[in-house]
């Protein structure tokens, strides 16, 4: 039941720090701040070469955000495919490898039949999945849920955010088998992941600013969501989100290929939508910002208090958030693209839980 909410989707997006919250919970002890997988994993991480990451839409951009998190955390090489492709393309599996699924429902068949090409070619497959009862849970080798709960808006909100806290704790404990990352660098990134479910609560406060930011994002006939590190995927979901509930064209690209092609798009019609916390990658979003403006294109800038001060632009608005590690951003970061998303939906009238041509579970190719 949608409790006090006009759509489902409102209300998964508030339930967002509870239910990340749970899904923590499930993976890390609090007392010892060190990750505590639900379940011993048949392998060793010190002995996988190599992870293959396979999702549809929303789940394969959680995959996007995980690939830098495995890659940095724990230097494993990541390829992320969206499963409709991998299934098809004949990639080379090894014994041993890791094959990763993600799957709010663990009915996607696209998924399903890549989870299948994975097991016959003998590579260990782990599936994070919401629903445990599903398909693709019962063929994986491991299962790691999300409790995020049922989830009936077809746009996914709280699954993605779920999905992104069991995989940063799997990336976390990748580092530390690996000798990676060291006993109180693991202590840090937890408890980095502990502060997230509250911070999310303090992003749903940007809720009253978002909904007038929308009016702004509704008139426009395209937007363009930018990003670099793991803001990238952000951007793409986000541009997903817009596209599947409001059913204006966004696009989201890598900020650093503007120059490559979209700028040629930026007018003063465009809206750009920025994520950029103040991370590791700021300085070089800075610049590709300056050249949106030159261009007459307006910035809407979600960021944090020291990139507000750093970003040398004028944005026609800036999206506060608390300060926090860079590292688990894009989990926080989710809450004010998918409040933005929601808030155009609603402006442009349309059905916001139960978008046109489309599904909650895509069981066909
Ligand atoms: O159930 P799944 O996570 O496997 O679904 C994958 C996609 O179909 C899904 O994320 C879709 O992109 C959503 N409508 C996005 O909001």
């Amino acid at each position: 039941d949608k409790a006090n909410y006009r759509h489902f989707m409102a209300k998964e997006i508030c339930e967002q720090p509870d239910v990340v919250g749970r899904t923590l919970a499930h993976y890390v002890d609090m007392r010892t701040e060190r990750v505590a997988l639900p379940i011993k994993l048949p392998f060793d991480f010190s002995n996988v070469r190599r992870v293959t990451i396979t999702a549809c839409g929303t789940a394969s951009y959680a995959g996007a955000i995980a690939k830098y998190w495995f890659e940095r955390l724990a230097h494993i090489p990541v390829d992320v495919d969206i499963a409709s492709e991998f299934r098809y393309r004949e990639a080379p599996l090894r014994k041993g490898d890791l094959a990763l699924f993600i799957s709010q429902s663990g009915e996607t068949a696209d998924t399903l039949a890549a989870l299948r090409y994975a097991k016959e070619r003998g590579a260990h497959t782990v599936s994070v999945v919401n629903v445990p009862t599903s398909t693709i849970a019962r063929e994986s080798e491991t299962v790691l849920p999300t409790l995020a709960g049922p989830e009936i808006g077809v746009a996914s909100t709280k699954a993605f955010t779920c999905q992104l806290m069991a995989l940063a704790a799997l990336a976390v404990a990748a580092g530390t088998e690996r000798g990676e990352i060291s006993v109180s660098e693991e202590r840090k990134l937890v408890s980095a992941l502990i502060e997230v479910p509250r911070l999310m609560g303090a992003a749903l406060a940007s809720e009253p600013q978002i909904e007038k930011l929308a009016r702004y994002v509704a008139k426009a006939r395209d937007v363009l969501y930018l990003g670099r590190g793991t803001s990238y995927p952000l951007a793409l979901e986000g541009a997903l989100k817009l596209k599947e509930i409001s059913y204006i064209h966004a696009e989201g690209y890598a900020a650093g290929e503007l120059k490559h092609g979209p700028i040629a798009l930026i007018d003063e019609n465009m809206p750009v939508v920025v994520i950029a916390p103040f991370d590791g990658v700021f300085e070089k979003t800075v610049s590709n910002m300056q050249e949106v403006v030159a261009r007459g294109g307006k910035i809407i800038l979600i960021t944090d208090a020291k990139g507000a001060a750093e970003s040398a632009i004028e944005p026609v608005a800036t999206v506060l958030l608390p300060d926090m590690a860079p590292t688990f951003a894009p989990i926080v970061y989710s809450v004010p693209i998918q409040l933005l998303a929601y808030h155009a939906a609603v402006i442009m009238g349309t059905d916001v839980d139960q978008p046109r041509n489309l599904a909650k579970s895509v069981t066909v190719e």
